[in-house]
């Protein structure tokens, strides 16, 4: 018999979406099929420590409410520099056997940017998703939106500042280049966190130091009033586009309550019902934007669309994985269950280590 692949779900974290991370490895766990995975399941608390969790426990404590932190219970565990895959149980001192592949099932800071997959690569495990650029470029809303513009992909008009320049900002000239209503957001967030619209003048303060309060680096955009279509992209060097989703949020903006809080929030259509070119056009897009943030294995692609005009809003490399999210369904109806996707995702993760490995690490 073939031996079982043993898969590391790691998820919770320090982050905003600590809650949301937890909904996701719950499906994620769920559609994985147990006669070919051996699930370790890494809990992250919101300090950041790294617990072993009992697979059956798990779901009794995240049943508990609708978004629920992770109890910083279970034994702390670490992964090994250049162990291949090695944990080492901190609190028995024991090692554990090694995991095959790792799913980071993490959004936000500490999971979606860079800094874990960092962390995987130095414990020389493969993992699931972006790289550590891919990863990190895509975090950032500034630097993505940059590679995307370089990339002559279309985006909307942003004016991107740091904390520091913050005395600088001018409303009238600001105005003057993005037009009214603005649009204001932390540049590395998630989940619709510390974003919001600005109509009027006396509300363009209040917005920035909310923005401010979340991150050092925030943008500014010209407000762009269209429709909302996702598209999800799977692979490494050959990826693929999957059929079109609209979120119709009942919100002023698809906003943290419209996405998790008021389970009515928005409505998702799947298909979106849009004449073909636009389709085409969208899944050209976004893979060239895959392309662009230097994606890998997967990524979801959102737009606006204005009009006849497709502009790309961001690209995040570890997507929602709950059971509304719009990722695993996007594939869904196109062909792929859910079952099937995370088989794929994790083939991906296997090739991507095993050409890094193919690859000369001495000089001649
Ligand atoms: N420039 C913009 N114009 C209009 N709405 C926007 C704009 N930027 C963001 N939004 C709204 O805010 C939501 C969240 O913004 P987004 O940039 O996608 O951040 P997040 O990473 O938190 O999802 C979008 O889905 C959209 O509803
Ligand atoms: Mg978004």
């Amino acid at each position: 018999m073939k031996r079982k692949i043993r898969v590391a779900v790691i998820c919770g974290g320090k982050s905003v979406e600590h809650e949301i991370s937890l909904q996701s490895a719950r499906n994620v766990i769920e559609a994985m099929d147990r006669e070919k995975y051996d699930i370790v399941l890494i809990g992250i608390d919101k300090e950041g420590r790294w617990h072993l969790k009992n697979l059956a426990s798990f779901e009794e404590e995240i049943k508990s409410s609708f978004l629920p932190h992770l109890a910083p219970q279970g034994d702390e565990v670490v992964f090994v520099p250049a162990a291949g895959g090695q944990l080492v149980n901190l609190t028995t001192g024991e090692r554990l056997q090694a995991v095959d592949v790792v799913f980071p099932v993490l959004h936000g800071s500490f999971g979606e940017d860079g800094t874990i997959q960092g962390l995987l690569k130095i414990a020389g495990v493969p993992f699931v998703g972006a790289g550590v650029l891919g990863s990190a470029v895509a975090m950032d809303k500034e630097a993505s939106k940059r590679l995307l513009k370089e990339a002559g992909i279309p985006i909307g008009k942003f004016l991107p500042f740091t904390s520091e320049e913050k005395e600088k900002i001018k409303f009238n000239e600001v105005v003057n280049y993005l037009g009214l209503p603005l649009f204001i957001k932390p540049a590395s967030l998630g989940s619709s966190v510390g974003m919001d619209k600005v109509k009027r003048e006396e509300d363009f303060l209040p917005v920035l130091e909310k923005a401010f309060r979340y991150d050092s680096k925030i943008l500014i955009e010209e407000y762009i009033q269209g429709r909302e279509i996702e598209c999800a992209v799977l692979g490494n060097e050959s990826p693929r586009a999957s059929c079109l989703g609209e979120i119709i949020p009942r919100y002023e903006f698809y906003s943290y309550e419209a996405k998790y809080v008021d389970p009515e929030g928005a409505l998702l259509q799947i298909p979106a019902s849009l004449p073909e070119n636009i389709v085409k056009e969208a899944q050209r897009l976004a893979i060239q934007a895959f392309r662009a943030l230097f994606g890998e294995g997967m990524a979801r692609v959102d737009f606006f669309l204005r009009g006849e005009e497709i502009l790309i809003n961001e690209l995040n490399t570890i997507p929602g994985f709950t059971s509304i999210s719009m990722y695993p369904k996007l594939w869904e109806i196109s062909g792929i269950p859910y079952p099937q996707l995370i088989d794929e995702l994790i083939h991906l993760a296997l090739e991507r280590k095993k050409k890094e490995e193919n690859l000369q690490t001495f000089i001649n």
